[in-house]
């Protein structure tokens, strides 16, 4: 305490750090929490759904502001809300004054004296950091045109399950995209060895290459996606046009299948399979491939709920 402060005037107190914990990438999860909560997901799932009466989350709310349709995360956190005993509060495109131009600043300030959380499915990632900078509870990234952290949890839970651990070889074959990004973050963090295989000019990018840097290791890199997946024991791919891009359809599936980024069965040999999901059979996943009893994506699409459950526990009630 300073000369100047008064210990009985609360005025002259250091005023403590208030601003909350967000995830708007893998990089805001320090590797220790970030292997925390997978392993608090892999209790959670072992433990089944919890009874909503008396949960760790009784009486808090999850407020979830979604620009962009959803299958598994939409329906993975408000199930982990009822699990845990709270609430999630689903507000679609059309459902809030953000349609009629409220300005993200007075929405994130807003929904703050409501609810206990916000997680946001944005196209711009710079609105989701307007989110966070006004939001006075946390902010969790539900996939931006920039990062999907949510999913990289699920994908560290699934790998661990599928190797007993972090002890394995993937091969990211497709777009250098949002989940691309979020995956070689936490793949850094946990040690996993991992080569990007992107077609010229749809890599990951700098950004993301130097911040797996400082988080651990950087990924190999390289356009050639037999090399790639030669040595690695799974394949993880994602769509070749991701949601908001669709004018860039025709051109980039042209790339993609020109370049030979179709994760066919031959290609996948006896490796296994991870796609994020929705998957575009035909395109870069084939239905013999991801039918196959290497694929790992039932398994990844559920451990979205155990994941989601162990993030919000960890930012609710931990924080
Ligand atoms: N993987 C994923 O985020 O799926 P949804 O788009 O269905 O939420
Ligand atoms: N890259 C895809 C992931 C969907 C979960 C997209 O952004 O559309």
């Amino acid at each position: 305490m300073s000369e100047t402060e008064d210990p009985t005037d609360p005025g002259t107190q250091p005023i403590p750090d208030q601003s909350p914990k967000h995830v708007l990438d893998v990089d805001d999860l320090d590797p220790d929490e970030l292997l925390a909560v997978v392993e608090r997901a892999a209790y959670m799932k072992a433990q089944g759904g919890t009874a909503a009466s008396g949960g760790p989350l009784s009486g808090r709310s999850l407020a979830m502001l979604f620009e962009k349709p959803s299958t598994r995360t939409r329906v993975s956190f408000e199930t982990a809300m009822t699990q845990l005993g709270g609430h999630a509060v689903f507000l679609g495109p059309d459902d809030t004054q953000l349609g009629r131009g409220e300005p993200i600043r007075d929405t994130a300030r807003s929904l703050s004296g409501y609810v206990d959380a916000i997680t946001a499915r944005l196209y711009d990632h710079d609105d989701l950091a307007e989110l966070a900078e006004y939001a006075t509870v946390p902010v969790v990234n539900a996939l931006t045109d920039e990062a999907h952290p949510c999913q990289a949890l699920a994908d560290l839970q699934t790998v661990h399950e599928a190797f007993g651990g972090f002890d394995a070889s993937v091969a990211w074959v497709g777009d250098g995209n949002n989940v691309a990004r979020s995956f070689v973050q936490a793949a850094a963090a946990v040690g996993l060895d991992l080569t990007v295989a992107t077609p010229e000019g749809h890599g990951v990018g700098q950004d993301a290459l130097d911040r797996a840097g400082s988080i651990g290791t950087r990924p190999a890199v390289t356009h050639d996606p037999e090399a790639a997946v030669a040595g690695a024991d799974v394949v993880y791919t994602d769509v070749w046009v991701s949601m908001g891009e669709e004018d860039r359809r025709a051109e980039k599936v042209a790339a993609f299948r020109d370049a030979g980024f179709q994760v066919d069965a031959e290609l996948l040999g006896d490796r296994a399979l991870m796609h994020c999901l929705p998957a575009n059979r035909g395109e870069e996943v084939t239905d013999a491939a991801i039918e196959s009893d290497r694929s790992l994506v039932w398994d990844q699409a559920e451990n979205r709920l155990h994941t989601a459950k162990a993030l919000i526990a960890h930012l609710v009630e931990d924080g």
